[in-house]
């Protein structure tokens, strides 16, 4: 097992510089084709001219992203992957259904697990059991209650993240913290990076000291399950038990772990109502292109109310972004959410009560 480790790393690198190879020079082809087509036709000027931007590219691929448009490489090796959300407690089971709903509309080819805590069976059905019905009929969510890590003190909470590493009938977990939203299809991620113990963004928004540091957020994390990995995990959190599951994946983990660009792969809505956009993006700064890019978007935000509330005037007021594109983009991806949640939960916003 251990002298095929390398060997299984080499043919990872060799198929994937070939596969650069072979995009590149697809791209090219493609090029060159739309070139020599656009000789050959005059073009008719039409209203749609951005349109023709975003030409599809025809499948020599095994799969296209249809939805982005991207060309997605998929199950060549047969992986097992899985996108994975836990739930603690009852109201939050609508935001982790969510996120697994988005990505099935949004076309993922993996499996959606959601686990919650066994103490739930046999106590008073309600909002949060319909939806875990609804989870399995109607988004094919392969629901399972799962014991606390501790089986005792710490028994009660059920799952966690790091019950993520058990999911060992998988080879790549993906999991996206449930109070955001996937904006476009992460297969990519699952089926084409290269692996490590743990893939994620950083807490970009921690002051350079901590950064350097190098923690990850937590926000979007590419998991390869291990019992190893789980045995480790779940001592540390035993020994811990005050600290939460991202803090125990940094400790052990954070000098294994892969790095994702902050944009576009973990976008925050505060970074709508910001000024300074340097630590999100080396880009210029254009928020619709930002939400067009982005893969997640988190809706944690200190500063403003929880997205689930109407938020009487004077609120939005004050929080909403003082520059009117980021302003109509950040409201725009308020109301999608809302539309989420209605769309899968059935719930419709509720009243900020103040103070
Ligand atoms: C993980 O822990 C279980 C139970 O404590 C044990 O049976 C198993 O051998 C451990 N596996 C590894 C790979 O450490």
């Amino acid at each position: 097992m251990a002298g095929r480790l390398p060997l299984r790393f080499a043919a990872t690198i060799v198929f994937f510089f070939s596969f650069l190879l072979f995009i590149s020079g697809w791209i090219l082809q493609q090029k060159s084709l739309t070139a020599l087509q656009a000789a050959m036709i005059q073009p008719v000027p039409s209203p749609h001219v951005a349109a023709s931007s975003k030409h599809k590219p025809k499948p020599p691929f095994q799969l296209i992203d249809q939805t982005n448009n991207i060309p997605v490489l998929r199950s060549k090796k047969n992986l097992k992957a899985a996108h994975f959300q836990f739930v603690q407690k009852k109201e939050n089971v609508c935001h982790s259904l969510m996120v697994l709903a988005e990505l099935a509309r949004l076309g993922t080819g993996a499996d959606k697990i959601l686990l919650y805590p066994e103490s739930w069976i046999g106590t008073e059905e309600g909002t949060w059991s319909r939806l875990l019905k609804a989870a399995e009929k109607r988004f094919e969510v392969k629901v399972r209650a799962v014991g606390g890590l501790g089986g005792g003190a710490l028994g009660d909470a059920g799952p966690s993240l790091l019950h993520a590493f058990a999911e060992t009938k998988y080879d790549r977990i993906l999991y996206l913290e449930p109070l955001g939203l996937p904006l476009r299809n992460l297969d990519h991620l699952l089926y084409g990076t290269l692996t490590a113990p743990v893939v994620g963004t950083r807490s970009y928004w921690l002051p350079k000291m901590v950064q350097q540091l190098g923690p990850l957020s937590g926000q979007v994390l590419l998991l390869t399950p291990s019992t190893r990995l789980f045995n480790k995990t779940k001592k540390l959190q035993l020994e811990n038990p005050e600290d939460d599951s991202i803090s125990i994946i940094n400790d052990l983990l954070s000098s294994h772990s892969l790095i994702l660009p902050q944009h576009p792969y973990a976008t925050n809505i505060f970074e709508f109502r910001a000024v300074d956009h340097s630590k999100y993006t080396l880009n210029d700064w254009d928020p619709v292109k930002v939400s067009e890019e982005s893969y997640y978007i988190s809706f944690m935000d200190q500063s403003a109310p929880m997205p689930w509330f109407t938020w009487p005037r004077e609120v939005t007021d004050k929080v909403r972004p003082k520059v009117p594109d980021d302003a109509m983009v950040w409201k725009a991806l308020y109301d999608r959410w809302a539309r989420v949640r209605m769309n899968v939960c059935g719930l419709d916003l509720e009243y900020l009560r103040q103070n």
